[in-house]
């Protein structure tokens, strides 16, 4: 089964249409870049625009980077507050006429991780970790996705969230170097230790291909695999979800 997975960020909107059985693209990426104000109406036409693009006639599965409870958004990430509490799969089926899964953004890459990544086979509890403009998390339990799992949301210093912190779009935005961000990742690995002692962590998002230069500031002590799906992760993983 084919299907087509979008993946909505806050700098760019990017979808493929997916093989299921192989989680391979079988059309080439298409990325447009995120509408500032992203408001649903303005968000709508982008999606109709990169259907249009595929020329897609079929189901869609997409990645929305909040969390979602049966299509709804509960906050707005990184996007704008008018996206809380509407449905995101009513909003896009009514731009597009097409059925759409909407599902957390993280949840989507970790999903794409389990079944074709580092993560398959992995049993007991498995987070996946995305960093990029934020933090995202997915949590498995023995290959069942535990959806909504918001680690990110997290607290580090004088109330704030961690992923304002820990995320890429932190380091870049203080400047940090490796080892400045690396003992503010290593933070929130421990701090996730303490309180749901995971079997595997899967890092995945743009500062994954990075390992070597902080793994030696880490001391986790729950094991690390790097995902494989990386950049592909989200629009791999909203097909699957899709496809359900
Ligand atoms: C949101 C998460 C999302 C993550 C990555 C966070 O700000 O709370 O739901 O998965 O960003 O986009």
């Amino acid at each position: 089964m084919e299907i087509l997975g979008i993946d909505i960020g806050g700098s760019g909107i990017k979808g493929a249409i997916v093989n299921l059985n192989t989680g391979q693209f079988v059309s080439e990426r298409h990325r447009i870049p995120t509408p500032k104000p992203a408001t649903p109406q303005v968000m709508a036409n982008t999606i109709k625009e990169l259907v249009a693009f595929f020329n897609w006639q079929g189901a869609v599965g997409c990645g929305f980077p909040t969390i979602i409870s049966d299509g709804t958004c509960m906050g707005y990430g990184n996007l704008h507050e008018d996206w809380v509490g509407v449905n995101t799969a009513k909003l896009f089926k009514n731009a597009t006429g097409l059925d759409f899964t909407v599902i957390n953004d993280a949840d989507a890459a970790g999903l794409a991780e389990m079944n074709f990544g580092a993560g398959k086979g992995k049993k007991g509890l498995v987070l996946t970790i995305t960093v990029g403009t934020g933090i995202g998390s997915g949590a498995f339990f023995n290959g069942e996705l535990l959806p909504n799992f918001e680690l990110g949301q997290l607290l580090y210093k004088n109330g704030k969230l961690i992923e304002l912190y820990a995320s890429d779009a932190a380091r870049k935005r203080e400047d940090l170097n490796y080892k400045r961000w690396g003992k503010r990742f290593n933070f929130f690995l421990n701090y996730i230790h303490t309180i749901v002692a995971p079997s595997l962590i899967i890092l995945g998002g743009g500062i994954s291909n990075k390992f070597y230069k902080y793994e030696k500031y880490l001391d986790s002590k729950t094991p690390i695999l790097i995902a494989k799906a990386q950049n592909n992760a989200g629009i791999i993983g909203a097909a699957i979800a899709g496809g359900r």
